[in-house]
């Protein structure tokens, strides 16, 4: 079977190694030149995706991937095409659609009567059938199957999450039901009742995420009024069934779950997404109000953030909580220093940041640690000589370990 991957970023390169791996015949297709020279050179544009380096080295050796900038051309020859290309959002906030309208035209422009387009981008509830199918005219055949994985572990997620697939009709699930039992080893296809359905399914696990993460933060929040250990009530409030509260920290980012509320209309009239994204913005600031009670004042003083990225080990900043972080520091008056150790200092300046001189370093009043990558395990805090307070903005270090490096610890919630 051959298949076109239009957009190779992140999700969309692993899917075509994945699909190749099982033999599929795999063209890749994107609309940055650079990038499809570098991957059909067998050299991998994307860091920390486990197995991916192997798996683009095997599938062009064994001939069966192949990247272009020619999206007609790939999708003419396919019998499957899958789109997954970002959808962001535009500086008003509301969906942009810039990238998927430009896949789809070049798309519809190639695709025959039976050719299967699956939209596995992230979408709001509607734009499969309504944008994309439009767009593509009859006798396409189309589904929803909003990508669920996580960078850095997609090829064991896409071993191990049932895949879910929304079909317009009888004749699109069957050829998506071919097509994903051939090119994935997933547990199971689960057949929902339409594109919308699984466009909604994807949402959900977001938005719940999102919701669930200000709940803790709120309970946090209490907890520190109280004196009580909120990590210690949650342990315990999550051994009965029904409770699966997540942790609190300082912010939730990422290019999905700051994203997601403003993909549902506002006559929708849901109120806990909007809610929610206010409370876990408001966090930063928060664990900051926290830092400067305990040491007396932030200015003039000189604040390190350990971790750039929005969550451990993965090299994306989009929407990190460190940027409130950076914001909450310098409107106290505080110096923000910003490291982190998968990023490089030109690209830590180019978002406007200052990372430190060297690492670790004297000269720092506290440590806000905002994402504790696997290389932070190891760091020897004794080396931040005269550093006053860490404040633990993931509840991940051990209160001990800090207080015996002379600082004061601060959690969230503890
Ligand atoms: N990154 C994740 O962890 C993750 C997880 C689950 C779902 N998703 C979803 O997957 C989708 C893609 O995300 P990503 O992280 O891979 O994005 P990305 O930014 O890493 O990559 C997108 C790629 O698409 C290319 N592109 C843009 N317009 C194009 C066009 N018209 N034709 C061909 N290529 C085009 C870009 O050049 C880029 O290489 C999004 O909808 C996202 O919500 C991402």
């Amino acid at each position: 079977m051959k298949v076109a991957v239009v957009g190779l970023g992140k999700v969309g390169l692993p899917l075509a190694v994945q699909y190749a791996s099982r033999g599929l015949s795999v063209t890749g297709c994107d609309i940055d030149a650079g990038r499809v020279e570098r991957i059909n050179a067998g050299d991998c544009p994307i860091d920390g995706e486990e197995g991916l380096d192997e798996g683009l080295r095997a599938a062009l050796e064994q001939g069966r991937l192949r990247a272009t900038i020619e999206t007609n051309e790939a999708v003419a020859e396919s019998e499957a095409v899958v789109i997954i290309v970002p959808v962001g959002l535009t500086a008003e906030r509301a969906p942009d659609f810039t990238h998927l309208d430009a896949a789809v035209d070049a798309i519809a422009a190639a695709a025959r009567p039976g050719t299967l387009v699956v939209v596995e981008s992230t979408v709001p509830v509607g734009t499969t059938r309504g944008r994309v199918g439009a767009a593509l005219g009859e006798g396409v055949l189309l589904a929803a199957s909003p990508e669920r994985v996580s960078s850095g572990r997609i090829f064991r997620d896409l071993r191990t999450y049932p895949k879910v697939i929304g079909a317009l009709d009888e004749a699109s699930w069957s050829k998506a039901e071919g097509f994903y039992g051939a090119a994935l080893e997933a547990p199971c296809l689960l057949r929902v009742r339409d594109p919308e359905t699984a466009e909604l399914a994807k949402l959900a696990e977001g938005l719940y995420r999102d919701v669930n993460i200000a709940l803790a933060g709120e309970l946090a929040r209490y907890a520190d009024t109280l004196g009580v250990d909120v990590t210690e009530a949650i342990a315990a409030a999550n051994t009965q069934p029904y409770s699966h509260l997540h942790q609190p920290g300082v912010g939730v980012g990422g290019h999905c779950l700051p994203v997601y509320p403003h993909f549902l209309p506002a006559d929708a009239s849901l109120r806990l997404p909007a809610a929610a994204r206010e409370i876990n913005d408001a966090m930063a600031a928060y664990g900051v109000a926290r830092l400067e009670e305990a040491l007396g004042s932030l200015r003039d003083s000189t604040v390190l953030i350990l971790g750039l990225a929005y969550r451990p080990n993965v090299k994306e900043a989009a929407h990190s909580s460190a940027l409130l972080l950076v914001d909450a520091l310098r409107q106290r008056g505080a110096r923000a220093l910003v490291h982190d150790p998968l990023f490089s200092d030109a690209e830590v300046r180019a978002l406007g940041l200052e990372p430190p001189e060297r690492f670790p370093c004297d000269g720092i009043d506290a440590i806000i640690v905002q994402a504790y990558h696997d290389a932070y395990r190891d760091l020897d805090l004794r080396a931040f000589a005269g550093c006053r307070v860490l404040l633990d903005g993931r509840n991940a270090l051990d209160r001990a370990s800090v207080e015996a490096a002379g600082m004061r610890y601060v959690g969230i919630g503890r």
